[in-house]
């Protein structure tokens, strides 16, 4: 199958419209993450976005829709639920909800909730007033790859598995939804993103943040969201975190970077602007400042791609505390190391 990418317009809205109700995937921008978009009724299109992602059967997908009054016929809403979509809706958080009979199995994976997202990103917006329908749509990568977060991502993945995809410039957003469970009895944070617990906590009560969001699972531990099971966001090269005082970070990078380049390994350096010129002589990149984290989510996956393309065996990267945006940023971190850190403060005592 050939794959078309259009920029947005009526036009192309129009035609990814007639696609999603004739059973076909479109690539659809969000302010998050680019989707694999099917219609969410239709099992045979549901089915084939796991086959085009390489994605298990167990691992549930999110409905979008345009407007609050549409999660209605699809899930129970609750106050909560009624209260998050009023602040925070459209926008970058999923919100877990008891589904109705009328989403087919495969959209849930079988479980009893069922994912809801209102997207904020007008292209996206436009195709679900437009199409009519309620879209299930993972994000566009293959499973296991970093989201993405431009059509040329989506390309990169997908060719050939989807007919169009719909190009809507740069993701916004650059990290995939916050996802909150509302069917537990206290809300809780199963996958931090743009909307954080600190923006939550201006609405609700209380809310629980799952605490397997900074850690890896434990053996035999059912993880709460099936997504988060998977090694995820993971660019083929080793990535590595450096935490600790900005100078011991960057002798601690130093070291690591001289002996994997005596080795013959290219490597790169995600740093923060601050400290860019410390790192001279080595391939640093910059991450933006560590005043604007939101900066940093934005780049993420489009840095850790471009280390794939370029064929980068070795990066480090420095790291992030995990208030606000930051929990989500350093989530996504953790996951695409494999949980691999150094405590560079500790080095140093041990390498005076
Ligand atoms: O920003 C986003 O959320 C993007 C855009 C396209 O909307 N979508 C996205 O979808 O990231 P996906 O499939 O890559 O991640 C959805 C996450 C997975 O971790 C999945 O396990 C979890 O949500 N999830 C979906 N339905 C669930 C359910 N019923 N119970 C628990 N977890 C669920
Ligand atoms: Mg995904």
């Amino acid at each position: 199958m050939e794959t078309k990418i259009l920029p947005v317009s009526e036009e192309s809205i129009q035609e990814a419209a007639r696609l999603l109700q004739q059973g076909q995937l479109v690539g659809i921008p969000t302010e998050t993450v680019y989707g694999l978009g099917a219609n969410a009724f239709d099992e045979a299109a549901v089915r084939s976005i796991f086959a085009a992602k390489g994605r298990p059967a167990d691992n549930p997908l999110i409905v979008h829709v345009a407007h609050p009054e549409d999660a209605e016929p699809l899930c129970e809403v609750t106050d909560t639920a009624r209260l998050l979509m009023k602040t925070f809706c459209p926008g970058p958080l999923t919100m877990l909800m008891k589904r109705k009979s009328c989403i087919p199995d495969v959209v849930t994976a079988g479980l009893p909730s069922v994912a809801l997202r209102i997207p904020s990103h007008p292209a996206a917006h436009r195709l679900l007033e437009v199409c009519g329908l309620p879209v299930a749509a993972p994000s566009a990568n293959t499973s296991g790859k970093p989201s993405p977060t431009t059509a040329k991502h989506v390309l990169d993945d997908l060719h050939g598995k989807l007919p169009l995809i719909l190009d809507g410039g740069e993701c916004q957003v650059g990290l995939e939804s916050t996802v909150i469970d509302l069917t537990s009895p206290i809300p809780t944070v199963l996958r931090p993103g743009g909307v954080t617990p600190e923006m939550l906590l201006t609405v609700l009560k209380e809310v629980k943040v799952a605490d397997s969001v900074l850690r890896p699972l434990r053996e035999g531990e059912k993880a709460l969201s099936p997504g988060m099971r998977y090694r995820h966001y993971a660019p083929s090269g080793q990535l590595t975190m450096v935490k600790g005082t900005p100078e011991h970070v960057e002798q601690c990078i130093r070291r690591h970077a001289d002996e994997a380049q005596r080795q013959g390994k290219p490597v790169r350096v995600f740093a923060f602007e601050e400290h860019l010129n410390a790192y001279q002589g080595l391939d640093a990149v910059s991450i933006g400042s560590r005043k604007t984290p939101e900066k940093m989510a934005h780049l993420l996956f489009k840095l850790l791609r471009q280390a794939d393309d370029d064929r980068i065996p070795v990066l480090f990267s420095e790291v992030l505390t995990t208030d606000g945006i930051g929990l989500a940023i350093m989530n996504r971190l953790a996951r695409a190391a494999a949980f691999t850190e150094i405590d560079a403060d500790s080095e140093a005592e041990r390498n005076p």
